[in-house]
C-alpha cells in the first residue's frame, strides 16, 4: 500500500515520514511549504507541492500516487494565532481535513491517521488524563482539531475508512540536528532563545497548585512521536474496522521548573537565573496523558526521557544558531 503524508516537510510529518520510510512502507508526500522544507525529506520520497484545500491537486496526487492510506499531519497549530484568526484556522485545519477526507473518500482511500492534540481536553481537572476524560477546548487551535477528530471518525463509520485520531501532548526534541525546530512559542526553543542571548529565561507563573508552583506537562520525544504513527499505521492496515481516539504520551508531569533546569544543565548556563513572571493566559496548571490505551492497542510506549529531548532539541538549536 502506498501512504501519503500531508505536512511531510515540517517538523513532525519529517519525522513520521523518516520512521514510516524505514519502516519500509511506500511513501508520498503533500505539502504547501508554508511552514515546511523540502531538505527535510529522505531520498527518493516524492514532494508533491500543494495545499490540501486544493480539491484538484488532492484528486491528482492521490491518482498518480495509488494511495490507499493517509497521514493527515498538515495543519496550523500556533494557540495565540489561532485566537487572533479563528476564521484562518477553521479553513486550514477544518476545511482542508474536510476537502481531504472528501478526497479519499472518492479515490477508495480505506486507512486515514489524523494528528491531534492534547489541546482538545483544554483545561482538564484530573491527575491523567484519559481518552475518555470530556474535551473542552479553550481555543480556536483545539476546537479544530475536535472537530477535526469528529469529521474523521464519522467519515471512516460510513465510508469504511479504518481510523485513528492520535493526540500529542507536549512534543520536544529532534531524531538528527537537520530535522529540529525552533516552534517559537513553546517552552524548550523560548529557554534556548533567552540563554543563549544572556537573560534569564521566562516561568510564567509559579503560583499554580502544583508542587513547585509551576506548571506541569507530559513532553514527548518527536521520535516517539513518529514511532506510535508506524506503530497505529500497521493497526489500520491489520484491522479495518478500527477507529481509533489514543494520547501520546509519556505519563510522567515534569515541572517548567523542572524543565529549565535541565535546560540550563545541558545548555551549560547554571549560572543564569530563571525569572518568574505572570501567568500566561489559557495555561493549565497540569495536562499529563495516562498512556495506558496506546500501550494496550497497540503494543506503544515512548523510549526517551526528558533529557534526551533536550539533549536533541540542543544540538539543533546550535546548529540553526552558530
Ligand atoms: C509549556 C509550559 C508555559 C515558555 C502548547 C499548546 C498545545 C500544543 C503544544 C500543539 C507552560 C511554560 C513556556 C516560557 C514558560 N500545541 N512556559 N516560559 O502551552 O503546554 O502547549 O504547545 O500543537 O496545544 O497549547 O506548551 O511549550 O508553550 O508551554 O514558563 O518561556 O511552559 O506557561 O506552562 P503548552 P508550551
Amino acid at each position: 500500500m502506498t501512504w501519503l503524508i500531508t505536512g511531510g516537510a515540517g517538523f513532525i510529518g519529517s519525522h513520521v515520514v523518516k520512521a514510516m520510510a524505514e519502516g519500509g512502507e511506500r511513501i508520498a508526500v503533500l505539502d504547501d511549504l508554508s511552514t515546511g522544507r523540502p531538505e527535510r525529506l529522505p531520498e527518493g520520497v516524492p514532494l508533491e507541492v500543494g495545499t490540501v484545500l486544493d480539491r484538484e491537486a488532492v484528486d491528482r496526487v492521490l491518482r498518480e500516487h495509488a494511495v490507499t492510506g493517509i497521514v493527515h499531519i498538515a495543519g496550523k497549530k500556533q494557540v495565540a494565532e489561532s485566537v487572533a484568526e479563528p476564521l484562518h484556522y477553521y479553513h486550514e485545519n477544518v476545511e482542508g481535513l474536510r476537502t481531504l477526507l472528501e478526497g479519499a473518500v472518492g479515490a477508495g482511500v480505506t486507512r486515514f491517521l489524523f494528528s491531534s492534540s492534547a489541546a482538545v481536553y483544554g483545561m482538564p481537572d484530573v491527575d491523567l488524563v484519559t481518552e475518555a476524560t470530556p474535551c473542552a477546548p479553550i481555543n480556536p487551535y483545539g476546537e479544530t482539531k475536535l472537530a477535526g477528530e469528529w469529521l474523521v471518525t464519522a467519515t471512516g463509520r460510513t465510508h469504511g475508512m479504518a481510523t485513528a485520531s492520535l493526540r500529542y501532548f507536549n512534543v520536544a526534541g529532534a531524531a538528527t540536528p537537520e530535522l529540529g525546530d525552533d516552534g517559537v512559542f513553546n517552552l524548550v526553543p523560548m529557554v534556548f532563545e533567552r540563554l543563549t542571548a544572556g537573560e534569564r529565561p521566562l516561568v510564567f507563573g509559579d503560583d499554580y497548585p502544583t508542587p513547585d508552583g509551576t506548571c506541569i506537562r507530559d513532553y514527548i520525544h518527536v521520535e516517539d512521536i513518529a514511532s506510535a504513527h508506524v506503530a497505529a499505521a500497521r493497526r489500520l492496515v491489520a484491522d479495518p474496522d478500527a477507529s481509533l481516539v489514543l494520547n501520546i504520551g509519556r505519563g510522567e508531569g515534569v515541572s517548567v521548573t523542572e524543565m529549565v533546569g535541565i535546560i540550563q544543565d545541558v545548555t551549560g548556563r547554571t549560572d543564569i537565573e530563571p525569572l518568574v513572571t505572570d501567568r500566561r493566559p489559557g495555561d493549565p496548571a497540569r495536562v499529563v496523558a495516562s498512556a495506558d490505551r496506546i500501550a494496550e492497542e497497540l503494543g506503544w510506549s515512548a523510549r526517551y526521557g526528558v533529557r534526551e529531548m533536550v539533549e536533541s532539541a540542543w544540538a539543533g538549536w546550535q546548529l540553526r544558531h552558530p
